[in-house]
């Protein structure tokens, strides 16, 4: 069995080997920090997006969603402050050469001291970093860094150069001839687009405030320093809402979404003491309030989501860089104002790593002299990419012919996958690999009396049943139902 820190590695490798997750351009030795969802984490990706969709647009009436493009007017970013404002703090180390993100180094430090069981000194750390971050002051950040004798994972020297800021947008070039062309950036949030349509669609839709706009799509960073896997790339997708509201409500709203959101991920199952919420010290430029959803994942608790109270700073900068109004007015209170707005802002790759560390289990088996063991994804079986597998125990007397009936029958409305070679014991296998929660075995008596055996992936029990009840007992299983109610 593994330990903890072998966790992490297996769940990338295993994430490859069943066509979860594939390095882009493997081939020509990859890209840094760009990944490509292979055939079972496009499954389970879309499952994820669906959840979140279906919770957030379709379980509230005043929420609704839009697509917009990726490319935008270059202005909204110099409105938005992300072309002044959007940077990281980066350092070198003189002699590896390499870049890290200031505040990860140190952030790191306090994941080491508190698996150390040094929680005073982790405490301390965070409140310095907490106030360095606060201050904008980068000397402090070194500061810090040199103070806990933090040494570059490469060389092991602490030889820094001073912090630095570094801007995260990609920009391109718009137009056929470079040289006329004017340079646009490549989103590095999807919440403008909400923003710049947000009396497009009030008025399209005739939305009353308080109302939410929801949008899933790509954004772009170069980060300085890409690591842990999917936790931090470079191209990636977030599930943004913005929520509209009256302003001096916005901290009522912003308690209600913040409940609303850890809620949203409890429902999975995922044990409670696996999140926690942290708060932020340092605002970002547009917010009042801000607090991150936090995961334990198998390197420590990190951000997945964030629900951010952003004033009216957005709609205000977008009414004063493009001339035109970004009021609303309010019947109730026969007043026009621009709404205040609270965000939630949870990366899809993210909530993506989340369920599979939070799923894979090497599990033992073994009983008395006989040694066995398991690699499963325990799943939601809502989540989950493939609902059921159907498994003729043989490949001949007309058991392959009724499990393809059995399979048109269910293919409609599940994913399910067909699988007849190999013993019976090394397909359950692989579809425990997989995450599958139904194994559906025909044999013998399937032909006599019209039932299959049903395989239950997390309990491994084994109950016969009639195939008929076969679409209502997956449909109850994994349906969305248990998630959103
Ligand atoms: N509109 C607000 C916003 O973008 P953020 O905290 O910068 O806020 C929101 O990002 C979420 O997007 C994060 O909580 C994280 O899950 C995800 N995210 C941010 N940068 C990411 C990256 N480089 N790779 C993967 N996910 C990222």
């Amino acid at each position: 069995m593994s330990t903890r820190e072998d966790i992490f590695k297996n769940v990338v490798s295993h994430s490859k080997e069943y066509g979860f997750v594939f390095q882009s351009s493997e081939i020509y030795d990859g890209l840094s920090a760009v990944y490509d969802y292979g055939q079972l984490g496009a499954e389970l990706k879309n499952n994820i997006k669906t959840y979140w969709w279906k919770s957030m647009v379709q379980m509230n009436e005043n929420i609704v969603g839009i697509d917009s493009a990726i490319f935008m007017h270059p202005k909204i970013w110099k409105a938005s402050g992300h072309v002044d404002g959007f940077n990281d703090p980066m350092i070198d180390n003189k002699d590896s050469k390499k870049r890290y993100r200031a505040d990860n180094l140190l952030e790191d430090r306090i994941t080491k001291y508190e698996r150390d069981g040094k929680t005073q000194k982790a405490a301390e750390l965070q409140e310095a970093l907490d106030n360095a971050l606060k201050s904008d002051d980068l000397s402090i950040l070194k500061q810090l860094i040199i103070d806990h004798e933090i040494a570059c994972p490469i060389s092991g020297t602490r030889n820094w150069t001073d912090v630095r800021q570094f801007n995260l947008m990609f920009s391109t070039q718009f137009g056929s001839l470079a040289e006329d062309a004017e340079a646009v950036y490549l989103r590095p949030e999807t919440a403008q687009g909400i923003f710049v349509n947000f009396l497009n669609v009030q008025k399209s839709g005739r939305m009353k405030i308080p109302f939410g706009i929801a949008q899933i799509g790509k954004a772009f960073r170069n980060e300085v320093i890409a690591r842990q896997f999917i936790m931090r790339m470079r191209e990636f997708e977030q599930m943004e809402m913005q929520f509209f509201v009256r302003p001096g409500t916005e901290m009522e709203w912003y308690k209600h979404w913040k409940e609303a959101r850890l809620k949203w991920h409890l429902a999975l199952g995922t044990p409670a003491e696996s999140y926690r919420y942290h708060d932020h010290a340092k605002l970002a430029h547009y917010a009042n309030a801000a607090v991150d959803i936090e995961y334990e994942f198998p390197f420590g608790f990190k951000e997945v989501e964030g629900i951010h109270s952003r004033t009216d700073f957005d709609l205000k900068q977008h009414q004063e860089f493009s001339g035109k109004k970004m009021q609303f007015f309010d019947p109730e209170i026969n007043q026009n104002y621009i709404p205040y707005v609270i965000e939630t802002s949870i990366g899809l790759d993210r909530m993506f790593l989340l369920t599979m560390c939070n799923a894979y289990k090497e599990e033992d088996l073994s009983e008395g002299d006989k040694t066995d063991s398991r690699v499963v994804l325990k799943f939601h079986p809502a989540l989950a990419p493939v609902k059921a597998t159907v498994m003729p125990l043989t490949k001949k007397d007309g058991l392959p012919e009724k499990a393809r009936e059995i399979m048109n029958m269910l293919k409609l409305d599940f994913n399910v996958q067909y699988d007849e070679k190999d013993s019976i014991g090394k397909r359950y296998r692989r579809q425990d690999a997989i995450g599958t929660p139904f194994c559906i075995t025909v044999d013998y008596e399937s032909l006599e009396n019209n039932t299959v055996t049903i395989r239950h992936r997390d309990s491994m029990q084994q109950e016969r049943i009639s195939i008929d009840a076969l679409h209502g007992m997956i449909a109850e299983n994994t349906g969305w139902a248990q998630l959103l109610r």
